[in-house]
């Protein structure tokens, strides 16, 4: 990344000239995002009560690194989803184990990272098991939600996101007392970074879609987009059309304890969206899977009260969004391929969201 100037690249943006398209196509690019963006942040990895017993514990990756989050006496602790021996994957998606134990050769690990067993091991005269525990990760939470870090020196997860809890909990919504409805796993013929940027600017809103915008006000002037240092916010009420019945589109019932719409983006691939109507909540992880596709992983929670044929009406509405803005994404990373123009022009008035997260991009990969 030696060939670029931050500063340049920063004083561009401020002025709403976006990053170039080679930086939304290239391997090198994302091959220095996952080592300066994806193994320096926080990452997600599950819902706090999947990990409410001691011997729960949930798998993901981080940068590409294997990592699991189990909960011992101590409380969560994450470690490299990694044998020590031959580096095998230990521990596959989530559930409950007394210990952990890879499927390879059984080298067995307890529920602190301690090699506790690796057969065989006591005929081999310079064996130490003591040596070779389950290397450390950071693992906190944020409210009901997991994360890991694999920096060693990274700041505590409170420092970068904390204040979104007060955010939410304005919107009426009780973020403690959701259950999860649906996980279901997705993938996009985009950038990360594309998608994202679509997710950060609700300029496209009363053009691309047509429910979405009956039920929120969208105007300019109501519609609030706050761009805080780690974390990106969008605030949006009900409408009263919505609330009255009386939207010329076929809506959800949008009346309910929440009055707001909010849509935040955690540094640098964690969504959380919340619709007006009875507590929702839903989340999304982008992971990058080459430089053109992106795998998520999306999850719905609902109250503990909320019927189910409600929480599948929010579901549908936010599929037909989220559809929408596929057509959008794929036609955006088509033309970024092609690489012309190679730079687009952004509204520092209405996408600076987009502004500040392509700047977060700057500083974190050139020097
Ligand atoms: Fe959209």
């Amino acid at each position: 990344m030696n060939r670029y100037d931050q500063q340049e690249l920063l004083r561009g943006l401020d002025q709403g000239i976006s990053l170039s398209s080679v930086w939304y196509t290239g391997d090198s690019i994302l091959d220095h995002e996952i080592l300066k963006v994806f193994r320096k942040s926080w990452q997600y990895v599950g819902p706090i009560h999947e990990l409410a017993e001691v011997g729960d514990y949930i798998s993901s990756y981080v940068g590409e690194i294997p990592v699991v989050v189990v909960r011992n006496e101590r409380g969560i602790e994450g470690f490299v989803n990694v044998c020590r021996h031959r580096r095998h994957e230990v521990m596959k998606g989530c559930g409950n184990a007394k210990l952990m134990q890879c499927a390879y050769h059984a080298w067995t690990y307890d529920l602190h990272g301690c090699l506790k067993a690796a057969p065989r091991a006591d005929r081999e005269a310079t064996f130490n098991p003591g040596d070779y525990p389950l290397l450390p990760l950071k693992a906190e939470r944020l409210g009901p939600f997991v994360f890991v870090n694999a920096d060693p020196d990274a700041l505590p997860l409170e420092h970068y996101f904390g204040t979104v809890l007060e955010i939410i909990s304005a919107s009426g919504l009780d973020i403690e007392n959701l259950k999860l409805w649906r996980r279901e796993a997705w993938q996009s013929e985009a950038n990360w970074k594309t998608l994202l940027e679509n997710f950060l600017e609700c300029y496209h809103c009363p053009v691309a879609h047509p429910g979405f915008s009956a039920a929120i006000d969208v105007d300019q002037d109501s519609y609030r987009l706050t761009a805080h240092e780690w974390f990106s916010s969008q605030v949006g009420n009900v409408r009263q059309s919505a609330l009255q019945g009386k939207s010329k589109v076929p809506l959800y019932d949008v009346r309910g304890v929440v009055h707001q719409a909010q849509y935040h983006l955690l540094w640098p691939n964690f969504t959380i969206s919340i619709n007006p109507g009875f507590p929702n909540l839903s989340v999304d992880l982008w992971q990058p899977d080459g430089p053109g596709r992106t795998k998520g992983i999306s999850e719905q929670f609902f109250g503990p009260d909320v019927d189910e044929t409600w929480a599948e009406e929010l579901y549908q509405f936010n599929k037909t969004v989220g559809e929408e803005d596929d057509e959008l994404t794929n036609s955006v990373q088509r033309s970024l391929k092609a690489g012309i123009p190679a730079k687009g022009r952004l509204l520092t008035n209405c996408e600076h969201l987009i502004v500040h997260f392509q700047k977060l991009v700057v500083k974190a990969l050139v020097d």
